[in-house]
């Protein structure tokens, strides 16, 4: 049975972050949301990722760093080896995967806030 080891940044805005790796059963035609999805059922639900239409690439909010590069986590192909996932470096760091993608004029503010 071949594996994919998914390596995952971890954290939240104002703490030091950490990586966690997560091993999962690999069979072609996953995703890499299909891995992290798999993680967050099998293994740690705590992990933070962000999608909505899972593969149509239609809702944009799944947008991660893969391996360095910026992707799609719905539609970049899971392989056998080690892939490092991580935030948006350009955005603001919700938690784990997940950073502000809204517009700052669309985003909900709680009463007081600017
Ligand atoms: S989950 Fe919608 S584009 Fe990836």
């Amino acid at each position: 049975m071949e594996t994919a080891t998914l390596l995952i940044q971890r954290g939240v805005p104002g703490e030091d972050g950490r990586w966690d790796r997560f091993t999962v059963t690999y069979e072609p035609g996953q995703s890499v949301l299909d891995g992290v999805r798999l993680v967050r059922s099998t293994q740690d639900a705590s992990v933070a990722v962000r999608y909505s239409c899972i593969n149509a690439n239609a809702c944009k909010e799944c947008m991660i760093l893969i391996d360095g590069k910026v992707g799609y986590a719905c539609t970049t192909r899971l392989e056998p080896r080690e892939m490092r996932l991580q935030p948006l470096p350009n955005k603001i760091l919700v938690r784990d995967l997940v950073t502000e993608i809204a517009a700052p004029d669309e985003r909900l503010t709680v009463s007081g806030d600017q």
